[in-house]
């Protein structure tokens, strides 16, 4: 039976992939609301829009983010560019064939799949897989056409020429670009970094401000406010300098947005990790504390496998059983160089200039390996276990690392908008639902076109206007106009047709007036900007 004809209660359903999610109206609205608010604050501070791709090559994250992190080690969704796996197992075989007689089938095996990979582009098609391929087919038909004959394969490596066109065929499988590892981006700082150095963005004058809106994957255990596709609004300031007024002022438009939004109940946390000349000492002294076996034998599973791989993020576990032993670890602020000193205490003293109030948390270390100098984060206690609204920090090494140029410096921060979502809804100050401001009943085949024409006349001014689509009695028409909480209801039927005098019903208090036609933009007011 086909699944249409089926009873629906039958019918196979799909629903949104495990840690994904819908966002539906009237919530879209609210979404809507906070990127444009978000996208007004930012470009105030004269930050600029970046797109980057979804996704990237996996090294890219690998060496930015770091491999010992939790996003990079378990929680990227990771795949093939080309998907070739045919190419691939045909291609080991071939190696791992013993006699000339096998090898010749293999590589017939080879030569098709590759040309079939080409075609259907599941391999790259660049000239180089071009170029590779037509030998491999020419080794090939060489072969059969000339050489393997029985004799020839009598001995179980062929002649000397067949061996030289085996050890030939092998070098050019060795060539070919079978797969690119690509990833659904985790986080978008990378990108940034990225494109910054690929468009040679350093030449450009003045400090690179830009800002991204959009979805992250990260195969984290979904729960609330935690998804596998999330989204992100992020921030990214690249230059020459490292200046702690750009931390405060990065800082400060964030306060702003969160007033914006009349999200009063947060905390900012500030911290400082110190740099390449004075945390590996630190690390250093923290990894010889927690290794004492009194200690040790303490940890929970994930901090003790950290103590040699990482040891500073034991300091941002939430086990309850390790709260008391982190707190008596000795803190990074105390063993900070003076630069850093120096750098951390120019923040917090601009950070009070602009009226931004901070608690300083020796524990805020950041789970992504480019941070260096000042880390913070913003929580919330209205959003539950994941209170994170926002993260972010200084990674001054990063553009180097990525092949950029010496010398540029780099700060950030990406928001959860989800988080921020339910945050201004826990709130309730913020009501941004969006409904029709005029309803057009319309009823007689006289009347449509008008009513098309006029709806057509309100959009233009930017009202938002309902036109159904078939005709309606009147009754109905006002009915369904109150449900969908629109303001006006503009009554077109033969008698406004007749007299050219449009009937608007105000559906708050049901008073009714006539108008022109001419009248009717200025009546309701005309929202063009
Ligand atoms: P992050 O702390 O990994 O930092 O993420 C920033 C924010 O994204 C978190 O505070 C949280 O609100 C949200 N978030 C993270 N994971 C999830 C999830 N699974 N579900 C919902 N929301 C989530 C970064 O991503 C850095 N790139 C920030 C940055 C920019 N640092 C410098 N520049």
């Amino acid at each position: 039976m086909s699944e249409s004809a089926k009873p629906e209660s039958e019918r196979r359903k799909f629903r949104a992939i495990k840690g994904t999610r819908d966002i539906l109206p009237p919530d879209s609205a609210l979404w809507n609301w906070f990127e444009n608010t978000a996208r007004s604050v930012m470009e105030s501070y004269n930050f600029g829009e970046i797109r980057t791709p979804i996704f990237e090559e996996t090294g890219l994250f690998a060496r930015s983010v770091g491999l010992s992190t939790d996003i990079v080690s378990k929680e990227m969704y990771e795949f093939d560019l080309h998907a070739s796996d045919a190419v691939h197992t045909s291609r080991l075989l071939y190696f791992e064939s013993r006699s000339a007689l096998r090898r010749m089938g293999r590589l017939y095996h080879l030569v098709t799949d590759l040309e079939s990979a080409w075609q259907s582009n599941r391999i790259e098609q660049n000239d180089k897989n071009k170029r590779v391929i037509d030998e491999l087919r020419s080794i090939y038909d060489a072969l059969f056409r000339d050489l393997a004959d029985d004799k020839a394969l009598a001995n179980a490596d062929g002649t000397p020429e067949i061996m030289r066109l085996f050890y030939r065929a092998s070098d050019l499988m060795l060539e070919i670009d079978i797969a690119q590892h690509v990833v659904l981006r985790p986080e978008a700082t990378a990108s940034v970094v990225r494109a910054y150095v690929e468009h040679r963005l350093d030449t450009r004058p003045g400090d690179q401000k830009l800002y991204y809106i959009g979805p992250m994957f990260r195969r984290e255990r979904p729960q609330k406010g935690r998804y596998r596709q999330f989204y992100q609004i992020g921030a990214e300031v690249l230059g020459a300098s490292d200046a702690p007024a750009i931390d405060a002022e990065l800082i400060e438009m964030l306060t702003v947005l969160l007033e914006r939004c009349q999200i009063e109940k947060y905390t900012l946390l500030i911290n400082s990790i110190g740099c390449a000349n004075c945390r590996p000492a630190y690390v250093e002294l923290l990894r010889a504390e927690l290794r004492k076996p009194e200690i040790f034998e303490r940890l929970g599973a994930d901090s003790k496998r950290r103590v040699e791989a990482n040891p500073l993020r034991v300091m941002d576990s939430k086990l309850p059983e390790e709260q008391e032993i982190i707190e008596k670890l000795p803190k990074i602020s105390q063993h900070l160089c003076d630069d850093c000193k120096t750098h951390y205490e120019k923040l917090k003293r601009e950070l009070a200039l602009r009226k931004v109030p901070f608690t300083e948390s020796p524990r805020l270390v950041r789970g992504l390996d480019y941070y260096m100098r000042t880390t913070f984060e913003i929580t919330s206690p209205i959003l539950g276990a994941q209170n994170a609204l926002c993260g972010g920090g200084r990674y001054d090494g990063l553009v180097e690392l990525l092949g950029g140029p010496k010398g540029i410096k780099g700060i950030g921060f990406a928001l959860g908008e989800d988080r921020f979502i339910d945050a201004i809804q826990e709130a309730k100050k913020v009501h941004a639902t969006r409904t029709a401001d005029v309803f057009i009943a319309w009823m007689g085949e006289n009347a449509y076109p008008a009513a098309v024409r006029l709806a057509r006349v309100l959009r233009d001014a930017k009202h938002v206007v309902e036109l159904p689509p078939a005709e309606m009695k009147f009754r109905k028409a006002l009915e369904r106009a109150d449900k969908a909480g629109a303001r006006y209801a503009l009554i077109i039927g033969d008698d406004e047709i007749a007299s050219k005098q449009l009937t608007i019903k105000h559906l708050a208090d049901g008073q009714q007036r006539k108008i022109a036609e001419d009248e009717l933009v200025n009546y309701f007011g005309s929202k063009r900007n």
